[in-house]
């Protein structure tokens, strides 16, 4: 099916780690045909960043002075940063570990403001933690999609298996678990369902009856079927 706009209607996805926001928001991107954004491998990639400099979360001096030198670009699927494909790196569980450390910092979030709001000029449907409240508050759609702690990590889990990686699944219940404290106790930016959001819990539901759901507000929420 494919949907036509008749204004750029950004949707935005935003929910806990591993709720399945980044595959179901591009798979509503594509139906609808808008641009996605994955503002989750932005930060992924700017905490691989910082870390290979050496750049501890805790030193903020040091990520003030390196930020504006930050060059990443968004090219389909794949994200590079300085010119280097970091695609696969900024995935694996080191970075799991690391990311909200980084994304917490105020400097990082506002760096980010501008590069995440230009890609909405022709529509968009962006995933995330703060795109409904802060990035694009004024989205004609917006989803909170969450699912329990143990439904997100055994997503996670499979995932990783599936990429051939040796993974334990309580170790990765219990990151899931900081990661999501540590994203709605933050000052900057918390983790919480935005003012006028949809919250759908997907614990007992496809990825396909998700993205049904989302695709079928967005009709609702001004996009008409072209067909
Ligand atoms: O895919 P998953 O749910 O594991 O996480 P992600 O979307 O790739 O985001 C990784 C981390 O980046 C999150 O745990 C947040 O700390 C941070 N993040 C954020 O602070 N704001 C966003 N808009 C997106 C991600």
């Amino acid at each position: 099916m494919s949907i036509k706009t008749p204004d750029p209607l950004v949707i935005t996805i935003d929910g806990p780690a591993g709720a399945g926001k980044s595959t179901v928001a591009r798979m509503v991107a594509e139906t609808i045909g808008l641009p996605y954004l994955d503002t989750g491998a932005i930060y992924r990639a700017i905490a691989w960043w910082l870390n290979g400099m050496g750049i501890d979360p805790s030193d903020e001096n040091g990520i003030r002075k390196a930020l504006p030198c930050f060059s990443v670009s968004l090219c389909g699927s794949g994200i590079s940063v300085a010119g280097k494909d970091v695609s696969k790196e900024i995935r694996g569980t080191e970075i799991d570990k690391i990311v909200s450390l980084y994304a917490a910092h105020k400097a990082i979030r506002e760096s980010l403001l501008d590069l995440q709001r230009k890609q909405a000029a022709d529509g968009l449907v962006a995933d995330g933690r703060d795109m409904g409240t802060v990035v694009f508050p004024d989205a004609g759609l917006k989803i909170f999609l969450t699912a329990s702690a143990e439904e997100r990590a055994m997503r996670r889990y499979k995932e990783r298996v599936s990429r051939g990686e040796k993974v334990n699944y309580e170790e990765i219940l219990k990151q899931v678990k900081e990661r999501d404290l540590y994203d709605i106790n933050r000052e900057e930016a918390p983790l919480r369902p935005a003012s006028g959001c949809i919250i759908l819990d997907s614990t007992s539901m496809t990825i396909k009856e998700v993205v049904d759901v989302i695709v079928s507000l967005a009709g609702e929420f001004g996009a008409n079927d072209r067909n």
